[in-house]
């Protein structure tokens, strides 16, 4: 870890515990993931943990202790052990945690119930995840029962749990200008992906050949891995939407959309392009794509500081519904099918959500029941779609067209920031891509 990057971290954990006053914090990694029998999935730090430490590896556990005069970020971890790291990989070790990530103080994980306790005495609060990883809440209410024993010999044990999200997700909304860095990295990368994809893509090839051709670009550029598990889905499987199966073939004639993004050091990134597989859209299919990238214009459009949460979808909504009707598809005067909502039979998920160290990002989308006012530095995505599945009461001709269209926006004080903008989007643009080769 760099210094810039180990102030970057200091000034998040002063910035949390400024917060919490006396209270104290207790924040663990995630746990690891058996995938069979002894394997393990890939390890991914919990999320609030990574950012207010940096520390990628398993079996850890931070604690934040404002004022405490021995130091107020106690780091406990792996003590290195030479026969295990020629297994797994080199540990920081308890040196490492004090010098590479800046604890005040470190001690052995296995150290972890006998040492909590006493930092838990006379603090009036303890901020945590509650409900996030039972197992560790368990063993935190027994500490701090073990606390409460000791109330006759004058110790007082924390009278308040707190939900530790209340504070640390409003910090990790707003994003800070090394955090911008990582995303626009991960959404460049993404962008590069998509574009591969696009090239690669023709008739007869299969979804996973291309969700290889995807991952390939992510890992080639530095990205960890998926920020997610990468929808490939032709045809009417773009009408699911959040089809992963990616074992179909791609046929002459049908779309092929692709909701792809990476993880840069902890950071999501999340675009989805549709194309058709030939490189020509069809009438039908042109006509629908050019609904869905006028909405997300409009919603891109109103992306902006002093904007709320829900304009972006309620702009999305009304050129959607407008296109809808013009298709023939709906029919009605437009303000009339927007009140009852009759969009939803081809577009019932939300435009956006945040993005961050979680594809699905972590911060209120309401405060107090109103929108919350968007203010620079959030990012969100922006992701209207259309999806007329078989049966459906559209005419025939627009059955399994599914189209949607995600990028990644930076909220500013004037447009927005598109991070994802390489990822092409022009019906012309993306005609002239497709089937073209990849290098
Ligand atoms: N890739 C998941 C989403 O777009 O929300
Ligand atoms: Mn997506
Ligand atoms: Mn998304």
């Amino acid at each position: 870890m760099n210094s810039t990057d180990k102030k970057a971290f200091s000034r998040r954990r002063r910035e949390l515990m400024r917060l919490m006053e006396d209270g104290l914090a207790i924040i663990p990694t995630a746990p690891t993931q058996v995938r069979s029998r002894d394997t393990y999935y890939r390890f991914r730090a919990d999320s609030d943990f990574y950012y207010l430490t940096g520390f990628a590896e398993p079996e850890a556990v931070a604690v934040l202790v404002p004022g405490r005069p021995q130091g107020e970020f106690l780091l406990f971890c792996r003590e290195r052990d030479p026969e295990r790291e020629a297994w797994d990989g080199q540990r920081a070790g308890l040196d490492g945690a004090r010098e590479i990530f800046g604890a005040d103080d470190a001690f052995p994980i296995a150290d972890i119930a006998d040492i909590v306790p006493g930092l838990l005495e006379n603090r009036e609060k303890v901020f945590a995840a509650m409900g996030r990883y039972p197992e560790f809440d368990q063993r935190l209410l027994k500490w701090v029962n073990d606390v409460r024993s000791k109330s006759r010999a004058g110790v007082s044990a924390p009278a308040e749990f707190v939900e530790l999200s209340h504070l640390l997700h409003e910090l990790r909304l707003v994003k800070k200008p090394e955090e911008i860095k990582r995303m626009r990295r991960a959404a460049r990368i993404a962008a590069l992906a998509h574009i591969r994809a696009m090239r690669a893509c023709l008739p007869g090839m299969t979804e996973y050949q291309i969700q290889a051709e995807l991952e390939y670009e992510f890992l080639r550029g530095g990205a960890e891995a998926p920020a997610y598990e990468s929808i490939v889905a032709g045809g009417a499987n773009a009408c699911v939407l959040h089809y992963v199966d990616n074992r179909m073939e791609l046929k002459d004639g049908e779309l092929l959309l692709i909701d792809a993004g990476c993880e840069v050091d902890c950071y999501a990134s999340d675009i989805t392009r549709t194309f058709p597989v030939n490189g020509r859209f069809s009438g039908e299919q042109r006509a629908v794509y050019e609904v869905v990238l006028a909405s997300q214009k409009a919603a891109i459009d109103v992306v902006k500081a002093g904007a709320h949460w829900n304009e972006p979808h309620e702009a999305a909504v009304a050129v959607l519904t407008d296109g809808l009707r013009e298709l023939g598809i709906l029919k009605g005067d437009t303000d009339g099918l927007i009140e009852k909502e009759a969009y939803k039979d081809y577009y019932w998920h939300r435009t956006g959500h945040w993005l961050g160290m979680d594809v699905h990002d972590v911060g209120d989308y309401k405060v107090d029941g109103e929108w919350r006012v968007l203010e620079p530095g959030m990012v969100l995505t922006v992701e209207p779609g259309l999806y007329i599945t078989e049966g459906s009461k559209a005419d025939e001709r627009w059955w399994n067209i599914g189209i949607r269209i995600e990028d990644d926006a930076l909220v500013t004080t004037g447009a927005a920031d598109i991070l994802s903008s390489d990822a092409p989007k022009a019906p012309v643009d993306v005609e002239a891509l497709v089937g073209s080769g990849v290098q």
